[in-house]
């Protein structure tokens, strides 16, 4: 079976120890993840030594960085290389997220450099795509995300492309307690992963997890998650609590 995937994604919230707080609730909660059921925790730079120590002994539990930048080493003040993030056993990062996309202006071409690193060094990335609310509403979705799938991931081979993962985030649907509807969620996807079997094999495709994003919540994980395409969520507020994010970790399938 494809993997199933719930991922926290923490943003800018919480001190050390509040998060660390979260994260032993978390743990304490006795999840039992099956061997294709994965929870991943995309938390901010400074605690990822932390959260990696923390989920050290939990079988399928990961830390993930929320960005890496696109270049290998060198003067670029305040950034964090994938070397970096590899050195210190992180095996995820969340490439090209619409925040970091709009506030720091982060294009296609950069984010295609980023994958390239991510897996030069080991590292899975956890791709996002999604539009903005001008484009749903002009129906032009699928084009939309087409192009961030082709100008950012088209130049890999089949076999990189199978060791990816994808998070469609509607813009309109992050942080705004609007849920894009199972149908609209599944329609996407299953058009995600026609755009993905186009180039790189039907086989390839299915192997591929992409996630939901966008106002997953305890109460709507179950149902979105159902959903032939849907492979589990990214999710922000609600993995700040933790019986919520419980709650979703035992909603994938
Ligand atoms: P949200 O954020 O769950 O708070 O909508 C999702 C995300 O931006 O990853």
């Amino acid at each position: 079976m494809r993997k199933q995937i719930a991922a926290a994604n923490w943003k800018m919230n919480l001190t050390y120890q509040d998060g660390e707080k979260l994260l032993d609730e978390i743990l304490d909660a006795g999840i039992s993840l099956a061997p294709h059921q994965h929870a991943i925790f995309a938390v901010p730079f400074p605690y990822l030594i932390m959260t990696r120590s923390e989920v050290a002994e939990e079988y399928n539990f990961h830390a993930a960085a929320q960005n890496c930048h696109h270049k290998t080493a060198g003067a670029y003040t305040g950034e964090v290389s994938v070397e970096m993030l590899q050195s210190i056993g992180v095996h995820y990062c969340v490439i090209g997220h619409s925040e970091r996309r709009e506030y720091n202006a982060e294009t296609n071409a950069m984010l295609a450099a980023k994958v390239n690193l991510c897996l030069e060094y080991g590292i899975t990335p956890i791709f996002c795509c999604g539009e903005p609310l001008d484009i749903r509403e002009a129906g032009t979705q699928n084009d939309f995300v087409a192009t961030q799938l082709k100008e950012s991931l088209f130049h890999l081979t089949a076999e990189q492309l199978r060791t990816i993962i994808i998070a469609y985030e509607p813009i309109w649907a992050i942080g705004t307690g609007k849920t894009a509807s199972t149908e609209q969620a599944q329609e996407i996807h299953q058009y995600l992963r026609s755009v993905l079997a186009g180039k790189f094999g039907a086989e390839v495709a299915d192997e591929v997890p992409i996630l939901y994003g966008g106002s997953v919540k305890a109460g709507n994980a179950a149902e979105l998650f159902a959903s032939p395409d849907v492979d589990g969520g990214l999710v922000g507020g609600a993995s700040l609590v933790a019986a919520d994010f419980v709650s979703i970790i035992r909603a994938l399938k």
